[in-house]
């Protein structure tokens, strides 16, 4: 079908920090199912003739059986989301296309991408859309359609559409990494709008800024508005379109050293995201427009104007760059907001299962010396019963008690990775 598979061993991705660690939380929510499974089980047997656990007590241990899948679930769906933000035509498109290796979202002159388009991957093999609160698959071609503001039947501005592409064709779809494109900063009166529906979950923000011009007053009020909503934001600054410094070598180094103290005064004075030395590593000169053109020949795929500018190989190991260190920026913090805030709600659920288990435990002990002094020998069956209770919940607190500590220590490996 002339699609050209990554490889698929990318073992020392640092995407595959997240990747483990996703495994890892899931591995140990389901031994945290198992156990609860198992506290239900004992709640039924002493539930019965006994009547040592009310009914009421079953059915509060059984909600956790519930409460468990429900974090089993958004676990699943768990992913790494990056935002790209800039404006109108500095090639925020083009960039998210290159480190797709593949042109799937719709780019070019003027006012293009319309409204909001999240690429992620498809876990069949076809590729296709879904625009927000509709199941109705699309055909991927209708992007241009429903994304591209030339076309009548757009969308509008704030509208999200998921663009669905097989995981196996990008080795950042497969690994859990979410895309978000957006149309140019300076097209709309909702910025505010914009942040609460699409910004407060991302992980990492990239602003495609335009080499050839500077920062601008809208790009920068964006991020303004982002930090006061979001604590410390990751922002990447990319200085796209730097295959236009190939035309004026003369001032190539000085127009650089403008952009990169601008962008550095931006993110650690202005925005106070990060220190001065921080903001340095988060500052690229690139061509996307190069980069996806590089990499859609390597899959031999057809495209135009071959001949690049002087200094392309410089300008694609810095694109090269910038991917590595947006992907450990971007598992690393992943990581931290999403699994910690599961790993507390496993131990807050292990605890809540262990304290019913003791109340049970202390009711027996109540139910044996009140019946004491009314009758010996429903005392001694008592005493048979409560021995049996004893041993068993014994053996359940143990073993929740063992998850517990568990839990704990897996999570904080996997939070110190
Ligand atoms: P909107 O969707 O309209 O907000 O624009 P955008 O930021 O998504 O820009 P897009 O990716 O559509 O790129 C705009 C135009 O600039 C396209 O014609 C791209 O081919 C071109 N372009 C993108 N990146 C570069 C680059 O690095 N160098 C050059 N020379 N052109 C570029
Ligand atoms: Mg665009």
């Amino acid at each position: 079908n002339g699609a050209v598979r990554v490889n698929m061993t990318n073992v020392d991705s640092p995407l595959q920090i997240f990747v483990r660690a996703k495994k890892k939380i899931n591995d140990i929510f389901i031994e945290i199912d198992d156990y609860v499974k198992d506290a239900v089980t004992f709640m039924h047997a002493v539930s019965g003739e006994n009547k040592i656990a009310t009914s009421q007590d079953v059915a509060n241990i059984e909600a956790y059986v519930n409460k468990v899948q429900a974090i089993r679930e958004v676990l699943k769906r768990d992913h790494m989301k990056v935002a790209f933000f800039g404006r109108t035509s500095n090639g925020k498109s083009t960039v998210i296309n290159a480190m797709l290796h593949d042109k799937i979202l719709p780019s070019g002159i003027g006012h293009t991408t319309n409204c909001f388009l999240q690429v992620e991957g498809s876990d069949t093999d076809e590729a296709f859309l879904r625009t927000e609160g509709s199941e109705e698959k699309l055909n991927v071609q209708s992007v241009s359609q429903l994304g591209h503001a030339l076309c009548a039947s757009r969308l509008q501005e704030c509208a999200l559409v998921h663009v669905h592409w097989p995981r196996e064709l990008c080795a950042l779809l497969r690994d859990d990494v979410v895309l978000v494109d957006s149309p140019g900063v300076d097209v709309t009166p909702n910025l505010d709008q914009w942040i609460d529906r699409y910004c407060l979950d991302a992980d990492v923000f990239v602003l495609v800024a335009n080499a050839e011009s500077t920062l601008m007053v809208t790009e920068k009020n964006f991020f303004h508005k982002v930090s006061t909503k979001i604590s410390q934001p990751n922002i990447f600054i990319l200085n796209n379109r730097w295959d236009a410094s190939a035309s004026e070598p003369e001032y190539l180094d000085q127009v650089r050293t403008q952009h990169a103290n601008r962008c550095v005064d931006f993110l650690s004075r202005e925005l106070r995201v990060c220190t001065p030395k921080e903001a340095e590593e988060r500052i690229f000169f690139i061509s996307a427009k190069e980069a996806l053109l590089t990499r859609m020949r390597e899959r031999e795929k057809p495209v135009s104007s071959p001949i690049l500018a002087d200094g392309h190989q410089v300008r694609y190991f810095e694109f090269v760059d910038f991917e590595r260190k947006f992907e450990e920026c971007i598992s690393q913090s992943a990581v931290r907001t999403k699994f910690a805030q599961h790993s507390r709600r496993g131990k807050n659920i292990a605890a809540d299962v262990m304290a019913a288990l003791d109340q049970v435990y202390n009711k027996a002990s109540d139910m044996k010396s009140s019946k004491v002094e009314k009758q010996r020998v429903l005392h001694e069956q008592l005493s048979a019963v409560e021995e049996q209770l004893t041993a068993i919940t014994r053996q359940m607190k143990d073993k929740i008690g063992r998850m517990v500590e568990s839990v704990e220590h897996k999570v904080s490996l996997t939070l110190s990775q």
